[in-house]
Parts: structure tokens; C-alpha cells; sequence
């Protein structure tokens, strides 16, 4: 049986979960508006990985017995300056998302909640790799700096990415 507390730790991160991916959403929506397609097709798939990482927490806090209480989520930025300050954005973001997780922990651990812990394990390894390919990025970005070519390369690039539901959630 989960605890109060950990039950309004999840719902509070299912919440953060679709405020990310609403702000993925505006940015695809952002980059569409200006003819950037595969950069726009990179976010609208994080939108939906977002949706799943929710759906996973919801998922788990069913099969737990405790009770998903879905809260408004915030509005978001609708326009960004640059594809790099985008994914300046996107990291900064997937950082606070990685304290966030890392908040679900200490909670699972004061709690004694070892299955939640154990679910999160999955999560933590997430984060690493949304760090990971937001940097990278932001790397090819300032190589290529104003290069439109580059920036059409890069845009190409994006558009490859395809969308796969986590293994966490098929699984389910
Ligand atoms: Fe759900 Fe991008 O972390």
C-alpha cells in the first residue's frame, strides 16, 4: 500500500510529466510555424515520450491501489528564439526534471517504499539519457553556429527520429 505521501509525491511528477509534454508540444508547434519540420518532429515525438513517462506513473499508481488525481497543468512558453535556445530550454528543463525524480527517491526511501524505488530505477536512467541527447544537440547547434546549411542538415537530422513507446509501458 502506498503512503498519502507518496501518493501526492506521484501525482505531483504524473502532473510535471504533462507539463512537459505540453511545452514539447508548443515547441513543435513553434518550429512548424517556421518551416523547421524535422526539428519540429524531434519535439513532437518528446511530447509523446512524455505522455508515456505520465502514463507510466499513472500505470504504477493503479497497480499500487492509490489514485491518480490529474491537476491543471500550467501554461508554456509558445515561442522560442532560436532551435538552440530551444534546447538550452530543454536541458535546463530535463534538469529540473532530474531533481524532481531524484525527489521521488528520497521520498520512496524515507517511506520505505522499496517497489517505488525500484520503479523509479527506471526513470533515473531516463534522465540520464534526455541530459545526454539534449547536450548533444546543443553541441551540433553551436558547431554549426549560423550556418544555414548546417542548420538544414541538423533539421534533416531531427526529422529521422522516430517515435518507440518505452519498454516501461509496453510492458505494462
Ligand atoms: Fe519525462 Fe523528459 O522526462
Amino acid at each position: 500500500m502506498l503512503s498519502e505521501k507518496m501518493q501526492k509525491a506521484l501525482n505531483a511528477q504524473i502532473n510535471a510529466e504533462f507539463w512537459s509534454a505540453y511545452l514539447y508540444l508548443s515547441m513543435s508547434a513553434d518550429f512548424a510555424a517556421r518551416g523547421m519540420k524535422g526539428i519540429s518532429n524531434w519535439f513532437s515525438i518528446q511530447f509523446q515520450e512524455e505522455q508515456a513517462h505520465a502514463r507510466i506513473f499513472m500505470n504504477y499508481l493503479l497497480s499500487r491501489g492509490g489514485r491518480v488525481e490529474l491537476a491543471p497543468i500550467n501554461e508554456v512558453p509558445a515561442s522560442w528564439d532560436s532551435p538552440l535556445a530551444a534546447f538550452e530550454d530543454t536541458l535546463a528543463h530535463e534538469k529540473k526534471v532530474t531533481a524532481l525524480i531524484d525527489g521521488l527517491c528520497r521520498v520512496a526511501e524515507e517511506e520505505k517504499d522499496f517497489a517505488t524505488a525500484n520503479k523509479l530505477v527506471w526513470f533515473v536512467n531516463e534522465q540520464v539519457e534526455e541530459e545526454e541527447t539534449a547536450q548533444g544537440i546543443i553541441d551540433s547547434l553551436k558547431m554549426v553556429d549560423d550556418s544555414k546549411l548546417g542548420l538544414y542538415m541538423i533539421d534533416k537530422e531531427l526529422a529521422a527520429r522516430t517515435y518507440v513507446a518505452p519498454a516501461e509501458l509496453t510492458a505494462e
